[in-house]
């Protein structure tokens, strides 16, 4: 499980996070929204571990990321799959060696064995065929399957989305949720989706929390938050509180 208590952040002056608390018990998915630039991002980095935390505990599955080193950070974070945001794969790979990279990186496993994993993983996201391609050569919509590829393949327990479905047109956006609620079902992974596109990402999730003045602002159910009264989080909503009651 994921454990943030009373987290602070600051960049030059810039107060980001002001006492962020949160807990996502394990195996369920939490939908973190809220307006761009309130700090979405840069609390899935403190539960990567890629940013240490000014003040306060980011803890998973009992380790606290901030004080984690060396081996026992690697090992923490090979447990952890992260989809970026805009998807990010290296562009002087093909998507084979883009899949298997973490693979390589993190694991001992036998080259057979890598093998067998990414072709499992890029079949899933339904891109067989396509390993030796590069990420210029194919769309933006594979782009974005070929990363959660590359964030699965080491069955992780924690997932971290990062926007999945930005810029994608409707029918992949929803594409793309549908595979990661399947590989849900599949590895019980603990979550959290960053999105801009809460009406089409709630049913998947267990909890959303929004993320406002440097506070978990609210945080409840879907059904909960659809029926919030309170004038902050309906301002945000706006349509998508209408669609969804
Ligand atoms: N490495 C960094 N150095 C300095 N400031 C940073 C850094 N990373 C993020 N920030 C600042 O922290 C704030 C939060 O950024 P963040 O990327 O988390 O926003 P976000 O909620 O993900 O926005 P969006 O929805 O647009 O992706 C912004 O003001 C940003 O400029
Ligand atoms: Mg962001």
């Amino acid at each position: 499980m994921i454990q943030i208590e009373s987290l602070y952040k600051s960049f030059d002056g810039n107060e980001v996070f002001r006492g962020i608390s949160l807990e996502i018990p394990k195996g369920l998915i939490l939908a973190l929204i809220g307006r761009s630039g309130c700090g979405k991002s840069v609390l899935l980095k403190h539960v990567a571990g890629l940013i240490k935390p000014e003040r306060g505990r980011v803890v998973v599955e009992g380790k606290e990321m901030g004080t984690a080193r060396g081996r026992a950070l690697r090992a923490l974070r090979g447990r952890l799959g992260f989809l970026f945001q805009g998807g990010a794969l290296f562009d002087s790979m093909n998507l084979f060696e883009n899949v298997s990279f973490p693979l390589r990186e993190k694991t001992r496993l036998s080259h057979q064995l890598i093998q067998a994993r990414v072709l499992r993983e890029l079949e899933n996201v339904g891109l067989s065929g396509s390993e030796y391609k590069y990420p210029s050569q194919i769309s933006g919509g594979m782009v974005k399957r070929a990363a959660l590829a590359r964030a699965l393949v080491g069955d992780p327990e924690i997932m971290l989305f990062d926007e999945p479905t930005t810029g994608l047109d409707p029918v992949t956006g929803q594409s793309i949720i549908e595979l990661i609620d399947s590989c849900h079902q599949r590895l019980h992974f603990t979550g959290i989706i960053v999105t801009h596109e809460i009406s089409r990402v709630s049913p998947i999730v267990d909890r959303i929390a929004m993320l406002h003045e440097g506070v978990i602002w609210a945080e409840g159910t879907p059904s909960e938050f659809f029926a919030s009264q309170d004038p902050v989080v309906r301002g945000f909503l706006g349509d998508a509180a209408k669609d969804m009651s």
